[in-house]
């Protein structure tokens, strides 16, 4: 197969060389802003990949020029070959990273090393374990914690990721700060996305402007400091003074970050999303298991790439339930 160079490349010259893959639909938690209420159908195996296309679909997106793929879910830890996908893929000339809820890490950590996995990043909304259950629905509070410890201690790169909800968890934020002071964490307050399902409204945010105005009332201005962030990077970077770890914001709401936009997402049943934002998908595994040539698709797919958020470009656009409710649950886009 002869691939051009630019083959990753949209229309506004970024280049796509992030790749986040879904291994699973399925989660052992069930976030009320992630997972509607009512659960997701669960459909028969075959309609997701198996590891070998797994593995064939993702070498076919190296051979293209990705350089880092990140796995996530639902929760890729609870798919039952889990260890021979992460295995496999850590054998392609990637950086390899996951998203994970943290719960069965602790089952994992011989093979995120054994497949060079350095860096996991993990869910945690709240540091109270009664407001955890609530959120997540189920009562595994003190595995996740004790998990974080574990991978800190076996020196991995450890994010942790906080949802923003007002009347949720919002008085959590200096509390979440106040914890990279002791410890080498990197905490990211994300704001509250819109997704099918999954009960969103604009008040339900919280902006990355006032959650920095909360930190300068607690902490004052001179006692954090703005860091240089990475080129690609979704976050915006601080620390404390004396801070041992890192805290950050992920503002996609108010202010996104597309124009340095470098990610395209692989969902579990084999479809390319070209945003986190857009209903469209190209149907990889269809193409693949038909014994066709995917690799014309996904530059297909990336070259029509909107500009902002799968088009949804302005807060009316992003706000409206009819528009954003095309897309996907997060649990079945994978994050
Ligand atoms: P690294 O930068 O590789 O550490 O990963 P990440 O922060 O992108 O990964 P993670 O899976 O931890 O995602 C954290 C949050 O950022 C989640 O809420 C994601 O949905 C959000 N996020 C990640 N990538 C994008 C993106 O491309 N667009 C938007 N809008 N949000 C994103
Ligand atoms: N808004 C913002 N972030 C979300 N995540 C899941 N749903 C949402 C949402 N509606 C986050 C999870 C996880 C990451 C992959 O995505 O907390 O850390
Ligand atoms: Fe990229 Fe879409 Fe996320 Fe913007 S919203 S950063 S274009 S994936």
């Amino acid at each position: 197969m002869s691939i051009a160079a630019d083959s990753l490349t949209d229309r506004f010259g970024r280049r796509h060389t992030y790749l986040r893959i879904s291994l699973t639909e399925r989660c052992n938690l069930r976030c009320f802003y992630c997972m509607p209420a009512e659960g997701i159908e669960l459909r028969p195996r075959q309609h997701f990949m198996r590891a070998a296309e797994l593995l064939t679909i993702a070498r076919t997106f190296t051979d293209m020029g990705v350089r880092k793929i990140r796995l996530t879910g639902g929760e890729p830890l609870v798919r039952s070959d889990a260890a021979e996908v992460i295995l496999g893929l850590g054998q392609l000339p990637v950086e390899l990273a996951i998203t994970t809820n943290g719960v069965l890490v602790d089952r994992f950590v011989d093979t995120f090393r054994n497949a060079g996995i350095r860096s996991v990043n993990i869910s945690v909304d709240t540091l109270q374990p009664d407001r955890m259950e609530r959120i997540t629905r189920r009562d595994h509070f003190h595995r996740i914690m004790a998990n974080i410890r574990l991978l800190l201690d076996e020196g991995f790169h450890v994010k942790v990721n906080m949802v923003v909800m007002r009347g949720v968890n919002d008085d959590e934020v200096t509390d979440m700060v106040e914890w990279t002071r002791s410890e080498p964490l990197h905490i990211r307050f994300i704001e509250f996305m819109p997704f099918n399902g999954n009960l969103w409204e604009e008040d339900k945010g919280v902006s990355m402007s006032e959650m920095l105005a909360r930190l300068t009332e607690r902490f004052g201005v001179d006692r954090y400091e703005r860091l240089i962030d990475r080129p690609n990077d979704t976050a915006r970077n601080y620390r404390l003074s004396d801070g041992r770890g890192t805290f950050a914001f992920i503002a996609p709401v108010s202010e996104p970050f597309c124009s340095t936009c470098d990610r395209i997402r692989l969902t579990a049943d084999g479809k390319l999303k070209n945003c986190l934002f857009d209903h469209g998908e190209a149907d990889l595994l269809g193409i693949l298991r038909s014994g066709g040539d995917i690799a014309p698709l996904i530059r297909q797919s990336i070259f029509a790439k909107h500009a902002v958020r799968g088009g949804l470009d302005t807060a009316e656009r992003f706000a409206d339930p009819v528009l954003h409710g095309r897309n996907r649950n997060m649990t079945t886009i994978g994050g």
